[in-house]
C-alpha cells in the first residue's frame, strides 16, 4: 500500500474540498439550525462525478475504488457529516445492486443514483430490530397473479436516512421464518401506493440529515424488484454494511479533522498568560493526541478500503476502522470543544456541531458494540462469507 495519494485521488480530494468551501461552509450552520437539507447539492456533487465513485463507468459511476471514495467522503464531512452520510447512504443501493442486482435492475436504478440525479436510502432497522437486525418483522407476502407476481408489504421501519427524499430505497422484509434466513431484500420506489413517511426524528445533531420512520401499508412490490433470492436479504444487507462502515469511518475522519483544524487555529491565536495557548504543554499534548488518533483512523480506513478494492476480505478491518475512527472522532471533537473553552460550547464555532455529529457515528450502521462483536467473533472463528 502506497501512502502517497495518486494524482486522481488528489484531484478528487481537491474537488470535494472546493465544493465544501463554496457550497457547504456558507450554509451549514444555518441549515443545521433550521434542519434543512438541500437535495440540489447532491445533484451538484453528481455533476462533479462524486456520487458514484466506486460504480462502473457504464452505469455512470467513476469506475474507481473505495480508496478514492473514502477520501471524498472525508472532505465532505469536514464541511458537514450530513452531506457525507447522504452520499454514503446513496452509495448503499448502488453497492447492493452492483453486486446482487439483475442487469435490468442495475440499468434501471444505478445510473440515476451514481450521477446524483436521485437520492438513495437503505431501510433495515425497526423498533424491535436494531442491533438484532435479523429479527425484523416487516412482512412481504408473495401473491401470484397472471399479470405478474408481486409481494404485499406491511410494517414500519425506523432510522431510515433520507427516505422522504429518496427515489430508490432498499428494503429488508420478512418472506420466510424467523431469523436472518427469513429476510429478503427489495427495491422500493418513491410514490409506490402505501409507502408513507412517518415521523421525522428530532435529533441532538445532524439536523440537516432527515432520519425517517417509514410506514408500509399493503405496498405492492413487483417480484422483479426483489434482490437476489428469497432469504438472501440479510446477507445482502450485511455485505452492504461492511462497505458502508468504511464510509462511516471516513465521515468520522472528516468530522475529526474539521474539529482539529479549528482547535489548532484557535490554540495558535488565542493568548493567555502572555502567549498562545498552543505553547502550554497541556494544550499541545492534547493537540498531539488528536492528530495521532486522526492519522491512525485514516490509515485504518485506507487499509479497509485497499483490501476491498483489491478483492481481499475486509469485513473485520472495516469494523475496526469504523469503531476506531468514530471513537477517535468523539474524543477529538470533545477535546476540540475543550481547547476552545467557553467559545467551544457556543454555536459561534463549529466544534460543538462536530461533537454532536461524532456522537451519532458511534451508533449508525452498527453500534460500536456491534463492531466489536463482529471483530471479536471473526477473530475467534473466521467466517467464510464474501467479505470475511
Ligand atoms: N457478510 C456476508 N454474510 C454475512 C455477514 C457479512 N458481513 N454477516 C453475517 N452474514 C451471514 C452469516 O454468514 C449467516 O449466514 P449463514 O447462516 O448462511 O452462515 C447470516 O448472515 C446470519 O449471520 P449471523 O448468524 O451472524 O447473524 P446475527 O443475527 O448473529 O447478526 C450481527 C449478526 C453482526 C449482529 C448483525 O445483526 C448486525 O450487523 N447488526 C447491526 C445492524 C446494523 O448495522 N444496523 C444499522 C443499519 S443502518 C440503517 O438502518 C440506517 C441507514 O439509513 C443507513
Amino acid at each position: 500500500m502506497n501512502f502517497e495519494a495518486t494524482e486522481i485521488q488528489s484531484q478528487l480530494s481537491d474537488l470535494a474540498k472546493k465544493f465544501v468551501r463554496n457550497e457547504i461552509f456558507p450554509v451549514v450552520e444555518n441549515d443545521e439550525h433550521e434542519e434543512k437539507f438541500r437535495p440540489e447539492l447532491i445533484q451538484k456533487l453528481g455533476d462533479l462525478g462524486l456520487t458514484g465513485i466506486p460504480v462502473s463507468e457504464d452505469l455512470e459511476g467513476a469506475g474507481l475504488g473505495y480508496q478514492e471514495y473514502a477520501r471524498v467522503i472525508e472532505e465532505l464531512a469536514v464541511g458537514s457529516a450530513a452531506y457525507a452520510v447522504s452520499v454514503a447512504v446513496t452509495g448503499l443501493p448502488q453497492a447492493i445492486l452492483s453486486k446482487y442486482g439483475t442487469e435490468a435492475q442495475k440499468k434501471k436504478y444505478i445510473p440515476r443514483l451514481a450521477s446524483g440525479k436521485a437520492i438513495g436510502a437503505f431501510s433495515l432497522s425497526e423498533a424491535g430490530a436494531g442491533s438484532d437486525a435479523g429479527s425484523l418483522r416487516t412482512s412481504a407476502v408473495l401473491h401470484r397473479s397472471p399479470s405478474g407476481d408481486y409481494y404485499v408489504v406491511n410494517g414500519t421501519k425506523l432510522w431510515t436516512t433520507q427516505a422522504d427524499i429518496a427515489e430508490t430505497i432498499i428494503l429488508m422484509a420478512r418472506t420466510g421464518g424467523p431469523g436472518p434466513k427469513g429476510v429478503s431484500a427489495f427495491i422500493l420506489e418513491k410514490g409506490m401506493p402505501g409507502l408513507k413517511m412517518g415521523k421525522r426524528e428530532k435529533k441532538m445533531g445532524m439536523g440537516i440529515s432527515h432520519t425517517m420512520e417509514v410506514v408500509l401499508e399493503n405496498v405492492k412490490i413487483p417480484i422483479e424488484n426483489r434482490i437476489s433470492d428469497e432469504g438472501d436479504g440479510f446477507k445482502v444487507a450485511m455485505v452492504a454494511l461492511d462497505s458502508g462502515r468504511i464510509t462511516i469511518a471516513s465521515t468520522a475522519v472528516g468530522v475529526a479533522r474539521g474539529a482539529l483544524e479549528v482547535a489548532l487555529s484557535h490554540a495558535k491565536t488565542r493568548e493567555q498568560f502572555g502567549k498562545p495557548i498552543s505553547e502550554f504543554q497541556g494544550v499541545s499534548f492534547m493537540l498531539a493526541d488528536m492528530a495521532t488518533l486522526l492519522d491512525c483512523s485514516r490509515m485504518l480506513v485506507q487499509r479497509a478500503a485497499w483490501l476491498k478494492d483489491n478483492g481481499k476480505p475486509f469485513s473485520t478491518e472495516a469494523a475496526m476502522a469504523k469503531v476506531f475512527a468514530t471513537d477517535a472522532a468523539m474524543k477529538i471533537t470533545t477535546d476540540a470543544v475543550q481547547i476552545l473553552g467557553g467559545s467551544g460550547y457556543t454555536q459561534e464555532f463549529p466544534v460543538e456541531r462536530y461533537m454532536r455529529e461524532a456522537k451519532v457515528l458511534q451508533i449508525v450502521e452498527g453500534t460500536n458494540q456491534i463492531q466489536r462483536h463482529v471483530i471479536g467473533r471473526n477473530l475467534v472463528s473466521p467466517r467464510t462469507g464474501s467479505n470475511s
